[in-house]
């Protein structure tokens, strides 16, 4: 039986924190609930809207495009979806085959199952979060999952224990997954494991499910010199539209042909019709230029109102997507609080995601909000208890499942 005492994230979502907030209706970067309360929005919905919400060059383009194209095909083989694959293959010219999903944790299932195939191994060594699928329901994002998959093993961003697991099992590796965490780990640690994999014959999977179209154009991988086999995305193909994508060398992909991925709403014509307007209007309005841009101006004003108000806190990670570290879970906790009840959407730990709508009033307004919330978070908590590397420690082991030992021996990046 489940132990009713343990709470997940759907708990989480419909109890007391973000979610007991109803959302009605949002615009760039700002979110209104259904009693008319207004949020800045910290997420770019996710990672999914990185163009803001109800962006008018997207949704004028996307319902005049529809006025000529169809909704759903009777087959998921259609011109916009080999016109997006291409764009994509362009896009990540090291993993140029590419095979298209819904949502993220489609792609990084799919992802192991093609591993899998290539190499007729069963096992997958993993760091970071993958999703909602089963097979990725290791702590934190699961409390004692009913079943484990024993073929799935955490090496929780740890080199030491990702050895010891390749050494365990010689010859049954499929692959090593591994989510980049830029606000904590450094590319060497990815470029590290990447010869590891190299050494051991296995294949490298990289989930930029998150990072891939924000952090640099081409990826994580790219931007850092990694040549991973396959690599899964989806937060921002399609500006909001369910759609995620497995790329990978041809060599790797062979795995694809002998797997069973398919589904029926990649029939969904909408859906690649979407995705291709938002890669032309990423080319044309230079969109990941302008995350970095907005991003290191969010960074900035919350770096600023920190030190202003003499509270202690870190604020960690590249300018499309970054962290902020307070000395406690406790403070993180009550930060967040004070942040919603001020109208700053957020969580902790929780990660921040520019978007290109972020303009000069919102800043205004985050800037006034943000004042409200520090003054607030000030008043309730300890304000002489500093970040530690003790306070690191506990947040890459809440957020990221990493270890003290790989959460330290990354200091050099971090601190
Ligand atoms: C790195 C990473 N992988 C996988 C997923 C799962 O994506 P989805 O929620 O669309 O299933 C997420 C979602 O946040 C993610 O950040």
């Amino acid at each position: 039986m489940l132990n009713p005492g343990a709470t997940g994230h759907l708990a989480e979502w419909e109890g007391e924190t973000p979610s007991s907030i109803i959302f009605r209706s949002a615009n760039g970067a700002i979110a209104e609930d259904i009693h008319g309360k207004t949020y800045l929005d910290m997420t770019s919905c996710s990672g999914a809207s990185p163009l803001g919400s109800n962006n008018t060059v997207f949704t004028t383009r996307l319902a005049q495009a529809m006025e000529q194209e169809t909704d759903v095909l009777p087959s998921p083989v259609s011109e916009q979806r080999q016109l997006l694959a291409g764009k994509m293959s362009e896009m990540f010219p090291d993993t140029p085959r590419v095979f298209f999903l819904r949502t993220g944790s489609c792609a990084t299932e799919a992802a192991v199952r093609i591993a899998r195939y290539r190499t007729g191994r069963p096992v997958i060594l993993t760091a970071g979060f993958h999703g909602w699928h089963d097979i990725f329901q290791q702590p934190p994002w699961s409390d004692n999952p009913p079943a484990k998959d024993q073929h799935i093993q955490d090496y929780q961003y740890d080199l030491g224990i990702l050895e010891q697991q390749l050494a365990r099992n010689q010859g049954t590796v499929a692959g090593i997954f591994f989510t980049p965490e830029p606000s904590v780990f450094p590319p060497e640690l990815l470029q590290e494991i990447s010869s590891l994999a190299r050494l051991h014959g296995v294949l490298l999977v990289v989930d930029e499910v998150l990072c891939g179209l924000r952090y640099a154009k081409g990826g994580y991988c790219r931007k850092h010199g990694v040549k991973p086999d396959i690599i899964t995305l989806a937060k921002g193909v399609a500006q909001g539209v369910g759609l995620s994508a497995v790329a990978g060398t041809a060599d790797a992909m062979a795995g694809a042909d002998r797997a069973y991925l398919g589904n029926t709403y990649l029939r969904e014509n909408r859906a690649f019709v979407a995705g291709n307007l938002t890669q032309e209007i990423f080319e044309e309005a230079k969109i990941v230029e302008r995350l970095a841009e907005r991003g290191s101006a969010l960074k900035r004003q919350f770096q600023t109102s920190f030190e202003r108000s003499g509270i202690p806190a870190r604020v960690l990670g590249s300018d499309t997507m970054f962290d902020i570290l307070l000395p406690s879970q406790k403070h993180g906790r009550a930060f967040a609080h004070r942040c919603l009840q001020h109208g700053i959407y957020t969580g902790y730990p929780g990660t921040y995601m520019s978007n290109a709508s972020m303009n000069a009033a919102f800043f205004r307004v985050l800037h006034a909000a943000l004042e409200l919330a520090l003054a607030d978070y000030r008043k309730d908590e300890d304000m002489t208890a500093q970040v530690t590397d003790a306070s690191m420690v506990d947040y890459c082991a809440e957020a990221f499942h990493a270890t003290e030992k790989a959460c330290l021996s990354n200091r050099h990046h971090w601190a």
